[in-house]
């Protein structure tokens, strides 16, 4: 039930839009206040008077209506309520909350807000399965937005696929669960390592690799949804820090171990980081100099300390599940394989790192899970979906229930 919750709807501008009158009902029948903000299209579809009745509120859709603002403030409105709902979130809307553009009192809203945002996306399914609104979903995601839907089915425009609204009996559970969510990981401690690392070479210059943090944030991320106490060390990276993780920001792998081991003792590891595997032997505290006609210097290299294998070691402080990645560009399962043994990690996530896949810094990966019983081969996922997954089988291994028990 949601007794006593407000949730603030916001209609954008799609043919979905008649659901949303069904969608206040649901919710009010299950004893939730709901506020609602349209948007200029959005009231092509369903008018203001509608929204108004069904919500017995007024409905907000005017950023520059002096009544609106002097009754109530965007940034009010954006705070004032316990969640957010887009329905429908058209692909226009999608694209505008990833630019964090505020040209309108709906993505106003949505930029000024502290509070969860669940959205229902509706559109026809080439501009759902388009490149630009994945990335766009994947950016939301990665930043703690919820997703409900689309489902598939036949649509508006005669076509048939991913693209429409959910069912607002569908969005009235998942607005239950959010408010109420399920924690099997409660009382759990992760760290999770994300990022490439930096080894200084002099003051100016580094080894490094491409790895952009997206696939350890979203894991991070995913295992503090479900109530683990979560400590992110990332290195370099141009992420934003995810909700409700503690994040550690270092530069080098020895900084990277030191803040793994000082984050106590620990139920859960993910080691999804790119470590650099070797330093400088000699690292210059000055600009290392080109001297005309002068042949290059020799770069002497020396062995980072292995994260993964540290935590991996047994003893009392060992983490209780362990979970590395294999990042490979032949052989990855065989080579995946041989890794968790000589790692010492109880799993580990094969993934080809070969430029043509885009893993690194990509939005998608393919993964096969490698554990003490065997290969799963997963499919092609966002690394949003790659983290849930995985943290679902984290969320199993503890005895718990996944999420889809959990929704049951
Ligand atoms: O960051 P993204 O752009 O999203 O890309 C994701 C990713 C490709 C970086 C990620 O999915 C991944 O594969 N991470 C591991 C990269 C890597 O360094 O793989 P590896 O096969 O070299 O190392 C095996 C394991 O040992 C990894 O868990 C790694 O974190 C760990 N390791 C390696 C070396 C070292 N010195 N210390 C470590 O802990």
């Amino acid at each position: 039930m949601l007794n006593g919750k407000r949730i603030l709807l916001i209609v954008a501008g799609g043919i979905a839009a008649f659901k949303s009158l069904e969608l206040i009902r649901r919710l009010r029948e299950r004893g939730a206040s709901v506020r609602c903000v349209v948007t200029e299209n959005g009231a092509r579809f369903v008018t203001p008077l509608s929204l108004q009745a069904l919500s017995e509120d007024r409905v907000y859709s005017d950023m520059f209506s002096l009544t609106d603002e002097s009754e109530m403030g965007h940034i009010q409105l954006s705070r004032d309520a316990d969640l957010l709902v887009v329905a429908p979130a058209t692909a226009n809307l999608l694209a505008r909350m990833a630019g964090g553009l505020a040209d309108d009192l709906a993505a106003t809203v949505l930029l000024a807000t502290d509070k969860p945002v669940l959205v229902a996306p509706a559109m026809n399914v080439r501009m759902w399965t388009h490149a630009a609104t994945m990335a766009n979903v994947e950016t939301l995601k990665r930043r703690g937005i919820h997703f409900i839907g689309p489902n598939e089915g036949a649509m508006a425009c005669n076509e048939h696929g991913p693209g429409r609204m959910s069912e607002p009996e569908e969005i009235a559970d998942a607005i239950e669960r959010l408010l109420s969510p399920a924690q099997p990981l409660a009382g759990r401690r992760a760290v999770v390592t994300s990022g490439p690392t930096r080894e200084a070479i002099d003051p100016v210059r580094y080894i490094s690799n491409h790895s952009s943090g997206k696939q350890g944030h979203a894991i991070a991320s995913a295992l503090a949804a479900l109530g683990a106490e979560v400590t992110l060390v990332s290195g370099p990276v141009s992420l934003a820090d995810p909700p409700g993780v503690r994040a550690v920001h270092v530069e080098s792998a020895d900084q990277m171990l030191a803040a793994c081991l000082a984050a106590g003792t620990l139920d859960i590891a993910v080691c999804a980081a790119a470590v650099a595997d070797w330093k400088a032997a000699h690292q210059a505290n000055a600009k290392i100099k080109k001297k005309p006609g002068a042949a290059p210097p020799a770069l002497e290299l020396t062995p980072n300390p292995d994260i993964l294998a540290t935590l991996s070691k047994p003893g009392p402080n060992r983490p209780t599940l362990v979970i590395g990645f294999a990042a490979e560009t032949e052989d990855l399962v065989a080579n995946a394989i041989e890794k968790r043994k000589r790692k010492g990690c109880d799993w580990i996530l094969a993934n080809d790192v070969s430029p043509e896949t885009g893993t690194f810094g990509g939005e998608r990966n393919t993964v096969h899970l490698v554990t003490a019983s065997g290969v799963e081969d997963w499919p092609t996922l966002g690394k949003s979906e790659v983290a849930l997954r995985l943290a679902d089988r984290v969320v199993r291994f503890f005895g718990g229930p996944t999420r889809a028990e959990a929704a049951e």
